[in-house]
């Protein structure tokens, strides 16, 4: 983890000195993702506690993007910088207003008589100052009382290739605190994602309160055992011996993360599983199992038969229910409703489920999956939201209006953009990011001969995704994004959520903003840079590539 930090110190020497609180610029500049234009310059600004942010124009959001450039530079200071309206002066950092840029997208000039960021939106003005960040010498960070700090000239134009620019995180497996989540959050924040998918509901917890269903966290919350992190069930199962849980987070703790997305630029996009990836949720209430009684939630990690039953008019009214609490809590255009590894045995043989099948001349179990699909689309549309599911949903034929993220491969996603659906490519092939990313296996979690995970992902396997993947010019429109997905069946500690994500969400958010300048030789070379910034806010990160790509 951190023990390559000596040796990565000495790769990259850094050529920022501490003189009197004077601190210089580094002698190369780089930010990740890769900026579509940015040419270096001579000079040098000198930022300093007295520099004044000189704000142009007016947004609802302005303050967001303001209070975060601020959380950056007070531990360089010891203080924040005076934010004032209009107009621009010299030797500030000036804001203005360029209404023919994209939302996201934002210009950034350093010269010696100051910085002058324009954008269109606080959105872009955001991203100008994580741009920023990434500009200031890494000796800065954290100085606590920097006189002034040196930033390279440079001048950038800069906007995302994809609208989507997401990471996925699975509280259910294993639970994390809001604090964690926030923290996450501001990783992806620092990558300018902006899309938080919050995976909530599982077979092995439920952790969403939900008012009206209160047995979902009183009952669906915990578990009996756990399967011990690292094994897996089908060749070496071990059980902890112990209960796990009550864990889930109140209907407030949801509105505070969802508020702390917000003033970072992210949406959250909440995943409520239907119809399968339910136990816990059959756990609490029986009544919507095929057979009605005996589930608990499940100890152990894999794909459960025992899923929800859709022949049974009452568990849509759960859903919908659900959904209704779930859609006053996050403003999202989007909702997940999952739809993925849903086994259909049960549906086989419960009365209900064929009596649905026949009433309404469906052919098999996949259509009643896309029966399901439909009157889920349908309640959400009529809640002015659109649906995303899993890939599976395409089994039984999808409807044109719903989203699909591809995660068996990009075969799903392929096969969805041809046929006219929007598309997010998170294929496991590439963006399963609880995947080893090295051979350390007194860190990795396991896979191949102790199969836990299903492959094996380092960094320069992540940086190969393209999303355009087998795709015409035609149907590139299609996709609008990438994701990068961090399942917690193995991952039990805070920790190794940090280095599971770091540095390979650089790499999906290399690939998602700057599609067209990617190149792993120059990441490689610029995520050594960024390495520093996650230094100095404390996350911890994987090394591998660097341990065992060394004669590259
Ligand atoms: C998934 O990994 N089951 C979406
Ligand atoms: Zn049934």
């Amino acid at each position: 983890m951190k023990r390559l930090f000596l040796l990565l110190s000495a790769i990259i020497p850094t050529m920022a000195a501490l003189a009197g609180g004077h601190i210089k610029s580094d002698a190369s500049s780089s930010v990740i993702p890769c900026p579509v234009k940015m040419t270096v310059r001579e000079g040098v600004f000198k930022l300093s506690p007295a520099t004044p942010v000189v704000v142009t124009f007016e947004d609802d959001k302005m303050q967001y993007a303001t209070d975060f450039l601020n959380s950056v530079l007070e531990p360089v200071f010891g203080k924040q910088l005076k934010v004032v309206a209009g107009p621009a002066k010299k030797g500030a950092i000036n804001i203005a207003k360029n209404p023919s840029l994209d939302e996201e997208g934002y210009t950034l000039d350093v010269t010696g008589n100051g910085v002058n960021i324009s954008a269109s939106s606080a959105h872009g003005v955001f991203y100008a100052f994580q741009t920023l960040r990434q500009l200031l010498p890494t000796a800065a960070l954290k100085a606590g009382d920097a006189k002034s700090v040196g930033i390279s000239a440079v001048s950038i134009e800069d906007k995302p290739h994809f609208p989507y620019r997401g990471t996925l995180f699975d509280i259910c497996r294993h639970f994390f605190t809001v604090d964690q989540v926030k923290e996450v959050i501001d990783m992806a924040a620092m990558h300018k994602m902006n899309r938080f998918h919050w995976h909530l509901t599982e077979d092995q917890g439920w952790r969403i309160e939900i008012k009206k269903y209160p047995k979902l966290t009183e009952i669906g919350s915990k578990r009996e055992d756990s399967q011990v992190v690292g094994t897996h069930h089908a060749v070496d199962l071990k059980m902890e011996g112990k209960p796990y849980g009550p864990y889930f987070y109140t209907q407030d703790e949801v509105r505070d993360i969802v508020k702390y997305a917000e003033e970072r630029f992210i949406t959250v996009i909440p995943e409520i599983e239907i119809p399968g990836h339910s136990v816990a949720a059959l756990a609490a209430y029986p009544e919507l199992g095929c057979t009605g009684e005996s589930y608990k939630v499940r100890t152990i990690w894999g794909i459960s038969k025992e899923v929800a039953c859709p022949g049974k008019e009452s568990t849509f009214k759960f859903w919908e229910d659900v959904l209704a609490e779930v859609l006053e809590l996050f403003p999202s255009e989007y909702i997940h409703i999952g739809g993925d590894e849903c086994p259909r045995d049960a549906w086989k043989v419960c009365p209900a489920c064929q009596a649905r099948i026949k009433a309404e001349g469906l052919k098999n179990e996949a259509e009643l999956q896309t029966y399901v699909n439909h009157r889920i689309e349908k309640f959400l549309t009529q809640h002015g939201r659109k649906m995303i599911g899993w890939d599976e949903i395409l089994e039984g034929g999808v409807s044109p209006t719903t989203t699909v993220m591809s995660w068996r491969g990009s075969k799903g996603g392929i096969a969805a953009a041809k046929a006219g659906n929007t598309v997010i490519m998170s294929p496991n092939t590439h963006c399963y990011l609880d995947y080893p990313q090295g051979n350390d296996t007194s860190i990795e979690p396991p896979f191949g001969e102790r199969p836990g995970r299903r492959h094996y992902l380092p960094l320069e396997k992540v940086y190969q995704l393209d999303p355009y993947d087998q795709l015409k010019p035609s149907e590139r429109k299609y996709v609008i994004g990438v994701q990068g997905n961090l399942w917690t069946e193995h991952i039990d500690t805070f920790e190794l959520v940090q280095y599971m994500y770091l540095p390979r969400l650089a790499a999906i958010a290399d690939i998602g903003w700057n599609y067209k300048g990617r190149n792993f030789s120059r990441f490689k070379s610029d995520v050594l840079r960024l390495l520093k910034l996650y230094d100095a806010e404390g996350y911890n990160y994987s090394t591998s590539y660097w341990r065992e790509n060394a004669e590259k």
